[in-house]
């Protein structure tokens, strides 16, 4: 009795040991791109497959040496210039050093296309990509502890006129400097993320679009699309629909923090079908909260502290905002519903004006 369950606690112990343990390159990977400056090294277990100056091109020579269920670690740091490294379906890819990356027109720096069982659990990259990470077409797509830290581009972004995705999940995400957005989706079914962080970011934090069976733990911005119209937490493009048609709620995301920048969180174009449980906004340059032409969409709780005001407003080209339901205090700006949507429901406290239907 004793026996199994000691083994029991230590089996749990370990696997908690080993799991905090667990970084970059550890263990015995398959492949390792080593190297710095001018001269780099692949190797495949003891076969050199690329030895020279060309940082891109040992990064690709290590990630084409391995198979499906492989790993590769690219434990040097350089720059791949204005090029693209993909990879294959299965494959593991690990970036422990600092992959510094240039603008390759329409391009993900990295991109993974029509692929299934891809893992990108540890990335940092810096410089001024197109896309950072591109990807579409990709089923069980998981990405771990992914590090941006741009001079412009767009951080991750899955493509809009190409296959769906579905099965997607992200760690955390953390983007600085960006252009664009930090995260951009389109046309995913089934998509975690623990957190998205974004700082000094052009455009979006996290911008869903045609993606559906959501769940994110936390979307966090500070200086987040300052002077534009964009939000640390998007939604738009249909964002939620269900296949046939209906706005079920399936989108849940935990808590939305923003500080400054242009929008904390918008809606638009047809989205909804989501349940934001908290949100903490502050200061945002244009609306803390822009509610227009979406359906079926709850905030449960948390705060809104002064910024651009809260407010459900409706272009013609869509239907009108529909069974909008919203819990929250908010002061030092206002909220305004105009026009009246269908079936709102207010639950307001704090010290704004309000001017609701
Ligand atoms: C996705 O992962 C599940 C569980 O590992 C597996 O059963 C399924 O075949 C995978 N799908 C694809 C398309 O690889
Ligand atoms: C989703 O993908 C992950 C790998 O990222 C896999 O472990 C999991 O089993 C997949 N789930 C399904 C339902 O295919
Ligand atoms: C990001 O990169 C810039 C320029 O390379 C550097 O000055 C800064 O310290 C970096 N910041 C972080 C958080 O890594
Ligand atoms: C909103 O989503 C909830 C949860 O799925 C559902 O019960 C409700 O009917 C939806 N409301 C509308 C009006 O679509
Ligand atoms: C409005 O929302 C509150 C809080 O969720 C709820 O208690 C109330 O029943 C709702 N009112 C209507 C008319 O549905």
């Amino acid at each position: 009795m004793l026996l199994p369950s000691f083994s029991l606690l230590a089996g749990a112990l370990l696997a908690q040991v080993s799991v905090a343990q667990a970084q970059c390159g550890s263990g015995t990977p398959d492949a390792r791109v080593t190297g710095s400056g001018s001269s780099f090294t692949a190797t495949r277990g003891s076969t050199t497959v690329y030895s020279g100056s060309d940082y891109r091109a040992a990064i690709q020579a290590a990630v084409d040496s391995i198979s499906s269920g492989q790993r590769v670690a690219v434990m040097a740091s350089g720059s791949i210039g204005a090029n693209t490294i993909t990879i294959g379906s299965g494959k593991t890819f690990e970036g422990c050093g600092t992959i510094n990356v240039g603008n390759k027109a329409g391009r993900g720096a990295i991109e993974s296309l029509n692929t299934a069982d891809v893992k990108i659990p540890y990335l940092t990259m810096t410089g001024n990509p197109y896309f950072g990470l591109r990807f579409y077409g990709t089923r069980n797509l998981s990405l771990g502890k992914i590090t941006m830290n741009l001079s412009g581009g767009l951080g991750i972004r899955f493509d809009r006129d190409a296959a769906a995705n579905s099965n997607v999940s992200m760690d955390v995400i953390s983007v600085t400097g960006a252009g664009s957005h930090a995260v951009e989706t389109w046309n995913i079914d089934g998509l975690n993320i623990n957190q998205v962080i974004a700082r000094n970011v052009g455009e979006s934090g996290l911008l869903l679009q045609a993606t559906r069976n959501a769940w994110v733990g936390l979307v966090d911005g500070n200086n987040v699309g300052a002077g534009t119209g964009y939000a640390t937490f998007r939604m738009a493009n249909n964002n939620g629909q269900l296949a046939n048609g209906n706005y079920n709620t399936n989108v849940y995301i935990d808590k939305v923090i923003s500080r400054g920048g242009g929008r904390g969180i918008f809606c638009v174009s047809r989205s909804g079908a989501v349940v934001i449980k908290e949100v903490d906004l502050a200061n945002n340059g244009n609306n803390a909260i822009l509610i227009e032409n979406c359906y079926n969409v709850s905030i449960r709780g948390g705060t809104v502290n002064g910024g651009g005001e809260v407010r459900l407003a409706a272009r013609s080209e869509f239907p009108n905002n529909k069974d909008i339901w919203i819990t929250l205090s908010v002061s030092g700006t206002s909220v305004r519903e105009s026009p009246c949507g269908e079936n709102t429901n207010w639950t307001l406290s704090g010290s704004g004006t309000r001017n609701i239907c």
